[in-house]
């Protein structure tokens, strides 16, 4: 059976983690800090070292937060660069820049290691259930070779390109999922100013044909003020600035992108950054309250 390891213990890679181990999956993991998986330690064998996951991995899964994070993981010091040995597999699920995840492809394979740019869609709980949707930015050999481990975490799986490419569609989505997040939060804003009840816009709302997974749930959530975080405003913020710098580099014009990156970099300011992206919606109440 083949052993995978986790680089990164957070939200999301403790749940993939966690629903390898229920898959039957020999599984080992490390974090950075160890204070932070504790809750894990009954349940994942953790490692403290790179370098470790590297010599007891047959496949690496990276799910860490940002471009730094994963620079550090993989070609940083004492990094998976450092460790890992030829012909292993590296499947990355974190959210980075399209430019760094082509430089990270062909670093790792300098030492004859395969790496599987997979971004993903869902949130901690589908990632629990396996259901994630994955998106594949790699060789179509690789990637074919290591379905098997790839289903384990996700039910629908879209083949992009190389790598690169599955990072552009998952900056195009958060770009989406973002903006339908701040639209509503403006809505629920103008509502709430005029004098009504904003409960009322998003039932209407979920009795259209415009109601949505989200409107069904984080909408309510929103006007209840309830922003207990699956997804942090930080990552959307930081998914944002990623898109928005993409965006010049293909020469993309993108005019709501650079007003969305703004209003969620201001959100992230104003102190709610480990809130739930939805908490667009109280930075927006805030701006409106203090206004006449
Ligand atoms: N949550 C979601 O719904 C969701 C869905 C799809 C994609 N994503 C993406 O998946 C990635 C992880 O998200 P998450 O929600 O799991 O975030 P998270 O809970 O904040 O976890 C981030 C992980 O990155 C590690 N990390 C950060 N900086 C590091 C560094 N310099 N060196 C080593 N490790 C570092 C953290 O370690 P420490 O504990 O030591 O800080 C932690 O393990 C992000 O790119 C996010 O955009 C998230």
């Amino acid at each position: 059976m083949k052993t995978l390891g986790f680089i990164g213990l957070g939200k999301m890679g403790s749940s993939m983690a966690l629903r390898a181990i229920r898959m039957g999956m020999s599984v080992v993991g490390y974090n950075r800090s160890k204070e932070r998986v504790q809750h894990l330690k009954n349940k994942i064998e953790l490692l403290s070292s790179i370098r470790e996951v590297c010599n007891r991995a047959d496949v690496i899964i990276v799910m860490v937060s940002d471009d730094k994070a994963d620079e550090d993981v993989t070609i940083g010091n004492r990094g998976i660069f450092d460790n890992i040995k030829s012909g292993r597999v590296v499947i990355d699920s974190s959210t980075i820049s399209p430019s760094l995840s082509r430089k990270l492809t062909d670093k790792l394979r300098r030492k004859r290691a395969t790496r599987i740019e997979m971004p993903v869609m869902g949130g901690p709980s589908l990632a629990l259930r396996g259901e994630l949707v994955a998106i594949i930015g790699a060789d179509r050999t690789k990637y074919e070779e290591n379905l098997d481990i790839i289903k384990i975490f996700a039910n629908r799986i879209f083949y992009a390109g190389g790598a690169g490419s599955a990072l552009m569609l998952k900056l195009a989505l958060n770009f989406l999922i973002a903006a339908y997040a701040e639209a509503i939060a403006e809505g629920l804003s103008f509502v709430k100013k005029a004098g009504l009840d904003p409960m009322l816009l998003i039932q209407i709302l979920n009795a259209t044909a415009y109601k949505t997974a989200f409107s069904e749930t984080k909408a309510i959530n929103m006007v209840k003020e309830n922003f207990e975080p699956t997804f942090y405003l930080k990552h959307m913020a930081k998914d944002l600035n990623i898109a928005s710098i993409t965006a010049y580099e293909i020469e993309a014009f993108m005019p709501a992108l650079s007003t969305l990156k703004e209003i969620y970099r201001g959100a992230c300011n104003s102190g709610l950054a480990d809130l739930d992206y939805s908490a667009v919606a109280k930075f927006l109440a805030e701006l409106n309250s203090s206004k006449r």
